[in-house]
């Protein structure tokens, strides 16, 4: 199997990006990280790509042309697929129709429902009994493009935020590499 070249995003620990990594080392994982890139140069998650000796770029998101120095070295590198885990800023319009190529998120709800951010303090005000991680393609509306994979779980009443987070996230690490396998599924 040729594995897809895929470039991860991040802006804080990395924790997915870990996970990513860890399986990417199994022959029959569809992708194979090539590159990673931060927009935080103080993010965690940085020093996993360093540890791997995966290339990774740091942007400064406040030249405007940064999504430009990003599409360049995608296309250096020949990535086909995006995956952002935890990265925090909006991928523009152009950026979508430029690259061409899958661009994936994870995000910390059972989507459509909670976009944005603030997810887990949004689902405890609401009293939701369930809640979970959803895996889905990226378009210009804010956590809005097809879902590929959603994992759930129940909440328990006495949960807090934290707890909510540190139970979605397991299930991230379970969720994140199943969608990317669904992706490649018939190739
Ligand atoms: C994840 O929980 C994901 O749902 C959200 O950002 C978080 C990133 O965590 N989009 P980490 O950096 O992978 O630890």
């Amino acid at each position: 199997m040729v594995k897809k070249r895929a470039c991860i995003f991040i802006s804080g620990k990395g924790t997915n990006l870990i996970n990513l990594i860890r399986k990417s080392r199994d022959y029959s994982f569809p992708i194979s990280i090539k590159l990673v890139i931060s927009n935080n140069n103080k993010a965690p998650g940085i020093i996993h790509a360093k540890k791997n000796k995966i290339p990774f770029l740091i942007i400064n998101t406040k030249f405007r042309n940064y999504e430009h120095q990003i599409l360049k070295e995608l296309k250096r590198k020949r990535i086909s697929i995006i995956c952002l885990a935890g990265y925090m800023k909006i991928i523009s319009r152009n950026f979508i129709k430029q690259f061409r190529k899958e661009i994936i998120n994870i995000h910390p709800s059972l989507l459509p429902k909670f976009k944005g951010l603030n997810t887990f303090s949004k689902i405890l005000k609401s009293k939701e009994k369930k809640t979970g991680c959803t895996v889905h393609y990226v378009n210009e509306k804010l956590d809005g493009g097809k879902i590929i994979f959603k994992k759930e779980f129940f909440i328990n009443p006495k949960d807090n935020e934290n707890e909510l987070k540190i139970k979605t996230q397991k299930l991230e690490y379970l969720a994140f590499p199943e969608a990317i396998i669904r992706i490649y599924r018939y190739d």
